[in-house]
């Protein structure tokens, strides 16, 4: 039976060090069917697994007695400085999960200076997050509508989101067992104020006999990216990218950045372990192009692994939403806080001062 979830802490207990405490914590805080949901993925959840266990297999070389008087974990992307590389990926419906959903997540992204990107699919307005703070981008799913994609943009640059994330690897839901067996639906009452299609998608998904002429009717194609571009100057940048001839594509489409994800394995089950995916995207696009990476990462050390792998930056997923669930915006934070200051040990102890100077030289793989 499931049991009521306990209420958000007010304060962060001392035992609450890691990630992977704040994931054994956060589990008496959510739904049963939120938890499922939250942590399940496409099929046997392979890759979910993949996603953690791709950072084992590579091994840190740390070189020492290097200068660090002017050490900074800053990056700058696309004009903007950023004081650190770990983003909040997009989660969409984030109410499941705390009362002050998105809005306790922007807060904590903004106090720890961590750049948050907003999923379309939020419970809260994007003009309730604060106007001032440059550190957002607006993610797009993106049905085959170009007019609403059109007023998302516009609404987004209104309000100072610095980039357009269109997520490109889930035009149609994945088959997740653990949602099936529980039948497991979005409350009705989530509010969704920049899309209408968790009502869609559920509609076209009950019809699972129509998939083609269901809901990849609506997936954008090459020429929707092409387009996309033109209509707005804010970076456009493509999420779920792993093939490195679509990176190359998205490339002569004028896109700006790429994620390379798998979407934290809930899509499609057994894809390339990202961090693959990076060195093989890495390998044909220039040297400064931005690419991003998200999936598995839960050590500060993993981002200094995914850095020295290639990736300008990392998005943290379901770890923020650990933090959430158990402490609101105090606990997304706290999660924040410990990933970077893991990492900026591991930046110290690995002898790199700056991100610039973090590269394969620093690794070993087995
Ligand atoms: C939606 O993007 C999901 O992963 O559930």
């Amino acid at each position: 039976m499931s049991q009521t979830p306990l209420a958000p802490l007010k304060q962060i207990p001392p035992q609450l060090q890691t990630i992977a405490d704040y994931e054994l914590q956060a589990q008496q805080h959510i739904s049963q069917p939120a938890w499922h949901y939250l942590q399940g993925g496409a099929m046997n959840e392979i890759s979910v697994q993949q996603n953690q266990l791709q950072f084992q297999d590579i091994q840190l070389i740390p070189r020492h007695l290097n200068d660090f008087t002017h050490a900074h974990t800053q990056l700058n992307l696309f004009g903007i400085d950023y004081p650190h590389p770990i983003f909040l990926a997009p989660i969409g419906h984030q109410a499941l999960f705390h009362p002050q959903a998105e809005q306790a997540t922007a807060l904590a992204a903004e106090v720890m200076q961590s750049n948050f990107i907003l999923s379309n699919l939020t419970n809260t307005h994007i003009c309730d997050l604060n106007k001032e703070n440059p550190h957002k981008w607006f993610q797009l799913y993106w049905q085959g509508d170009r007019e609403r994609a059109l007023d998302l943009i516009k609404i987004a640059k209104e309000n100072n989101f610095k980039a357009i994330v269109l997520t490109v690897d889930a035009p149609h839901t994945g088959i997740r067992d653990r949602e099936r067996k529980i039948d497991f639906r979005l409350p009705i009452d989530l509010p969704h104020p920049h899309h209408q299609a968790p009502q869609l998608i559920q509609t076209l998904a009950d019809h699972q006999h129509s998939i083609f002429q269901g809901l990849m009717k609506y997936a954008p194609t090459w020429d929707d990216i092409a387009w996309l571009v033109k209509q707005t100057d804010l970076p456009v940048i493509l999420k779920g990218i792993l093939h490195p001839a679509d990176a190359q594509k998205a490339l002569e489409y004028g896109v700006s950045g790429l994620i390379v994800s798998n979407h934290g394995g809930r899509v499609l089950d057994t894809t390339i372990p990202p961090l693959i995916a990076l060195e093989k995207i890495r390998a044909v696009v220039p040297t400064d192009y931005p690419v991003l990476l998200d999936g598995g990462i839960r050590r500060g050390s993993d981002v200094f692994k995914a850095i020295a792998l290639g990736a300008s930056a990392v998005l943290i997923g379901r770890p923020y939403i650990y933090g959430l669930a158990t402490a609101g915006a105090l606990g997304v934070a706290h999660v924040i806080k410990i990933l970077k200051e893991e990492f900026e040990i591991s930046m110290a102890l690995m002898g790199t001062a700056t991100i610039k100077d973090i590269n394969q030289d620093f690794i070993y793989r087995k």
